[in-house]
Formats: structure tokens, C-alpha cells, sequence
């Protein structure tokens, strides 16, 4: 008779112990949970804070709101098992739609354009979606209008899924676990920023904040160039955020949970990326700069003591060859020495006002510690 075989250690083991517990057996399960950094803080104890979205897998925020469009389609059969998704994307949409296709049986076709950073467009091909790239002028704007085209015809033909970010409400749905995980981590705050394109982000995010009662200001930060809030429009190159002339806003930019707008130009948002990169070692991406410059523009504007949160889209590793490339810079006339100098000037008088705080409280302690003595 075979004796009974003796119990794994493991077995007896708690569920933590064993490990069970902290090893995700997908990589979408690794989404979410994504760290706060502080950038830096002032004098009168305002903190600017970054939510490091760009340390989800595919390094962006967007896989979230990929994989819930998905999930949401799933439950009302708009996508059936083995079938295909098929949806416009300047790449980090594109990355989250692919990771979650691969995982779960469907084929992903993506539209872009070469507009998008080439390194988006490997690593979409990397995990096996197919491209269909729509021809633009690389030193142009982007060309969402015909991505978007392109998408719809496809879905029309072949019966594919097509999202629809822009107006896919799950896109916004997407984003309640990062209001969840924000709360967790703060508690309540005072001022989210993020760059728009199609909203789901930021609005996604402040419906869920004050759903649970934070009622956080929002400020939402567009290329200069782009239209979503009635701007001259241009060219820009910031990728991702943002909507060119005549592109039609969708309903994921809901102006209610909107409170303050701004425009960012190329040449500061990329400055102030590279600039936070000598700074941190981070490398964050170009619409990520630009949110971060009207956070430190405004920094000293906001009452003493906030709590600013600006929202990283995704990663400068992606914008290696664009965004951190001078010649690049250069050859599209937004290469800006001054904007450099300004955030570095705003990033050491910040510093500066906390030393003076400091000098200050101390000397007022000497002073009491003078008068009581
Ligand atoms: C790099 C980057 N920044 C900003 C955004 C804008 O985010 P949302 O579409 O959620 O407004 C995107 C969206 O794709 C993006 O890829």
C-alpha cells in the first residue's frame, strides 16, 4: 500500500506566509496600487505630489480604463469570446487594449499614426497586436480624425469591437480605483491635475473622488494648440492629450467635474519633464511635463498647507527619441532653453522657501525659549 503522501509544508502554511497571497498569476492584476512621489513643497507647507501611473503594467494609467471598457463590453456581449477589438490609439490605450486582448483570447487591431512614439508602436507589435498605420506628416499634429475614421470603417466591416474611448463610458468607470487608491493613500487633498484627451482620466478619477465625499478642485491641462476648451488651434506635439481642430469632443470630457482648464505649449511641458528627470531620475512622459508645470506655475497660488496631486499618464522611457532628444526638439522648434531654466528657477525657490520656513521656526523657538528663560 502506497503510504499517504506527507502534507507540503506549504499547506499549513497561512495564505501570506505561503505567499499565495502577493503573486499575481496575470499581469493586468498588477494594475493599479501605483505609488505617490513628492515632487516638492513650499515654505507654507503646500506638497506637490505625483501618482506614479506610469508604474502600471504597459507603463501608463491607461490599461486601466482598456481593461474595464473590455470588461464591460464582455458582460453585455458587445465582444464575444475569440473575437476582435479594433479602436484608434496615439499608443498608451493601444498598450492597455493589447495587454488585456492577449490575456483574454481576442485579436487587437490598433489605428495609428507615425505621429505616436515609435517605441508605443513596438511594444503594441511586441505583444502581438496588428497596426494599421494611417500616413501623417510625422512633423505635423496628430491625426485623429483619420485614426478614428479608419477604426469605425474596420468595426463597420469586420463586426470588430471598437471601444470608442472617447465616448466608451467605461473608459471614465475605469478610473475609480485610482479615486479609491488616492484616498487611501491621503486620505482627502486639494488639487488633482492631470492632462485631458479624452477625459476618462481626470474626470473618472474626480467622479470617483467625490463620490466618496473629496471634493478635490480639478484642474485639467490640454496642449496649447488643441480645442477641448475653445483655444486657438495648432499644432502640438505632446502625445496622447488633447484634440485637433474639428475633432469632436466626446462625452468622457464632462465639464461638470471639470473646475479649472488650462493650456500648456510643447516646449514648456517638455522641459519640465526633462527637467523633473535630473531632478528624480524619473522619466516621465511629455503630457505629464505639461501637467506639472501648471501645478508648479500655480503652486504658491493655491491656500498654504495644500495638497496637489498631478496624475503621470505614463512613462518617459516611451519618449526616449522625441520628448528626451534635443535634435528632435530642435528640428520641431521646441527645444526651450529659458522654460528649462524657468522650472529649475521655480524647483530651487520652492526648496529655498522651505529653508526660510524652517530658519524662521527656529529662530521664533530661540526667541520664546529667550523670553521664557
Ligand atoms: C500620454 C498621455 N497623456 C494624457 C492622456 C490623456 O488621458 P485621457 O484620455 O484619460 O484624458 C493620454 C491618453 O491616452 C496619454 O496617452
Amino acid at each position: 500500500m502506497t503510504p499517504p503522501a506527507a502534507a507540503s509544508p506549504l499547506a499549513v502554511l497561512p495564505r501570506e506566509l505561503s505567499g499565495d497571497a502577493v503573486i499575481a498569476r496575470r499581469t493586468s492584476e498588477l494594475v493599479g496600487s501605483t505609488p505617490l512621489l513628492e515632487l516638492v513643497r513650499t515654505g507654507s507647507g503646500t506638497r506637490l505630489l505625483l501618482k506614479l501611473e506610469q508604474l502600471n503594467p504597459t507603463g501608463s494609467c491607461k490599461v486601466r480604463m482598456a481593461r474595464q471598457m473590455v470588461l464591460e463590453a464582455e458582460a453585455d456581449g458587445r465582444l464575444r469570446p475569440g473575437g476582435r477589438i479594433v479602436e484608434p490609439t496615439s499608443g498608451n490605450t493601444g498598450l492597455g487594449l493589447a495587454l488585456v486582448a492577449l490575456e483574454r483570447g481576442y485579436r487587437f487591431t490598433a489605428i495609428v499614426d507615425r505621429h505616436a512614439a515609435k517605441d508605443k508602436l513596438r511594444a503594441m507589435e511586441a505583444m502581438g497586436a496588428e497596426l494599421v498605420v494611417v500616413e501623417a506628416d510625422p512633423t505635423a499634429g496628430p491625426s485623429s480624425i483619420e485614426r478614428r475614421r479608419v477604426a469605425a470603417q474596420i468595426a463597420a466591416e469586420t463586426g470588430a469591437f471598437h471601444p470608442d474611448q472617447h465616448n466608451n463610458p467605461g473608459n471614465a468607470n475605469g478610473y475609480g480605483d485610482l479615486a479609491d487608491e488616492l484616498i487611501d493613500q491621503l486620505g482627502t487633498f486639494d488639487v488633482l491635475v492631470a492632462a485631458l484627451g479624452t477625459g476618462g482620466s481626470l474626470c473618472g478619477t474626480v467622479r470617483g473622488l467625490r463620490s466618496r465625499g473629496v471634493m478635490a478642485q480639478s484642474v485639467a491641462v490640454e496642449p496649447r494648440g488643441s480645442i477641448v476648451f475653445g483655444g486657438e488651434p495648432g499644432v502640438y506635439h505632446q502625445t496622447g492629450a488633447g484634440s485637433p481642430a474639428g475633432f469632436p469632443i466626446g462625452c468622457n470630457v464632462d465639464r461638470d467635474v471639470i473646475d479649472i482648464d488650462h493650456r500648456v505649449g510643447d516646449g514648456d511641458a517638455f522641459a519640465t519633464a526633462r527637467v523633473v528627470a535630473r531632478r528624480t531620475g524619473l522619466l516621465l512622459g511629455g503630457t505629464t511635463g505639461g501637467a506639472i508645470h501648471v501645478a508648479l506655475r500655480h503652486l504658491v497660488l493655491w491656500p498654504a498647507g495644500s495638497t496637489v496631486v498631478v496624475l503621470c499618464n505614463d512613462a518617459g522611457e516611451k519618449y526616449l527619441d522625441s520628448v528626451y532628444d534635443d535634435d528632435w526638439l530642435a528640428a520641431r522648434g521646441v527645444l526651450d532653453e529659458p522654460a528649462h531654466r524657468r522650472v529649475r528657477r521655480w524647483l530651487n525657490a520652492y526648496d529655498e522657501s522651505v529653508r526660510v520656513a524652517d530658519d524662521d521656526r527656529a529662530s521664533r523657538r530661540s526667541e520664546m525659549g529667550g523670553l521664557t528663560a
